[in-house]
């Protein structure tokens, strides 16, 4: 039997593997990202490319040893030399791991790093939920002004106002720090107390280890108990409370919505102060396009110099999702424009130079190397959407001439060859 493709990861091919898979091309995959980049790149941000797999204990130590990503999500396998590794499971923990190492801080600050890759989870899979997936992500490192929390979360937006995405809502809220969370970790122990057997296994499990990730729960009557929780808000010190109110009337004088959700923890432990996250509608249950925050702690806890730091990433197969059932127009990628065929040895051999020529004029052509019959090597150029075809045969050799054929229109004109280049750059 032929060997199929893991469960839970898939194919990105030029054309959609069949009708649910429309949102999952090449072309739609390319321009999402070259969309993201451009935004990025135009508000400072400079790409960092970072390994597919790392040391286990930096996710363990980053993403927090409850939250469930550490729990039951990582790809975990011990290399030859009995090593724990992991597949990343996210961007963040890595681009601060090479910050601390490289000393990346003698560059100055803020610095400003935007990454784009598969990440990897052991998920149960379904629409929106993979095993591997893309995400889109970006870290301002150096800042601990709301003003920062401001420009990410705008950029964000900015990407996909571009992409021309509708219906999203933006969710904030305040996580606090560290300190004034025991408070509301010991009010939300209080909360939960008395209603410890009918939470979720899972969840009975965070109340004894980290109370604070049973906010994160999936689980339906989880989810009932949660809304009547103490709101974390009501917790905060003054400084998180004036970083707040400093990041809503920013995101406000932009002019962009949105609502407090004060029961957005995030599912991740390195998160302080500003959490954010964005949802579509249009995406169905997993509705979470993009979520981020703002992380003052983790750079000392990974033992570099105390950085605050905030940063989001984005999922693709979701926003590319989005972007189709929402009918968004996407740019095409430059497409092959002629294709160049040869009637008999002599000509095959003078058309083959010609094609490096008209290639290093920045002209999109193939050549048809087979030597079947003409007709129907038209017909497959049609098909491919190839608009011209060139031939090339001994009669126009000995002329100096090529027959320029519009496969649209079904015309045909004689072509000097030496008019040849300029005269395609003109179509
Ligand atoms: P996250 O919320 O875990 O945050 O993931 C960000 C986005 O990745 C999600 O909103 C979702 O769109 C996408 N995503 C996550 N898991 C899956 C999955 N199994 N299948 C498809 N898409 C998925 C982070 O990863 C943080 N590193 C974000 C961040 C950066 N915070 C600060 N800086």
């Amino acid at each position: 039997m032929p060997i199929s493709i893991p469960k839970g990861v898939f194919d990105v091919l030029p054309f959609p593997l069949d009708s649910s898979m429309e949102w999952n091309t090449s072309e739609r995959w390319a321009y999402v990202e070259s969309v993201a980049i451009e935004v990025a790149r135009s508000y400072g941000f400079e790409e960092i490319r970072i390994p597919i797999f790392e040391h286990t204990e930096l996710f363990i130590r980053s993403v927090g040893e409850q939250t469930d990503i550490a729990q039951k999500e990582m790809f975990t396998f011990l290399d030859r030399g009995n090593r724990s590794l992991s597949l990343r499971p996210e961007g963040t923990a890595s681009v601060m791991r090479s910050y601390v190492e490289n000393h990346l801080s003698q560059r100055g600050l803020p610095q400003k790093y935007y990454y784009l890759g598969s990440m990897f989870r052991y998920e149960r899979p379904q629409a929106g939920r993979y095993r591997q997936f893309g995400q889109f992500g970006l870290e301002a490192i150096g800042s601990p002004s709301a003003y920062q929390d401001a420009e990410v979360i705008d950029l964000m937006l900015t990407i996909y106002k571009k992409l021309g995405l509708k219906k999203l809502q933006v969710m904030i809220n305040s996580v606090g720090t560290p300190q004034t969370r025991k408070q509301y970790l010991d009010a939300l122990r209080a909360f939960f107390a008395p209603r410890l057997t009918e939470l979720s296994q899972d969840s009975q499990t965070r109340f004894e280890k980290n109370v604070l990730r049973i906010l994160d729960s999936k689980d339906t009557t989880d989810k009932k108990i949660i809304e009547g929780a103490p709101s974390i808000l009501d917790f905060l010190d003054d400084a998180s409370k004036q970083h707040f109110a400093l990041l809503q009337t920013l995101l406000g004088n932009l002019g962009i919505d949105f609502v407090i959700n004060d029961k957005l923890v995030r599912g991740l432990d390195y998160y302080t102060k500003t959490v954010f996250e964005i949802t579509c509608d249009d995406l169905g249950a997993q509705s979470t396009l993009a979520g981020g925050g703002r992380y003052d702690n983790l750079i000392q806890e990974l033992e570099g110099p105390a950085t605050p730091s905030v940063g989001f990433a984005m999922g693709l197969e979701r926003l590319l999702q989005v972007l189709h059932r929402q009918n968004a127009p996407i740019k095409s990628l430059p497409r092959t424009q002629f294709l160049l065929i040869a009637l008999g040895q002599e000509a095959k051999c003078a058309a083959f130079s010609l094609l490096k020529q008209l290639r290093e004029h920045h002209l999109m052509v193939e050549m048809e190397y087979s030597d079947r019959k003409i007709g129907a090597t038209l017909q497959s150029a049609d098909k491919k959407n190839i608009p011209y075809a060139l031939i090339l045969g001994e009669e126009e050799l000995a002329g100096r001439t090529i027959t320029l054929k519009s496969l649209k229109e079904r015309s045909s004109d004689s072509i000097s060859l030496d008019k040849l280049i300029n005269h395609l750059k003109t179509l």
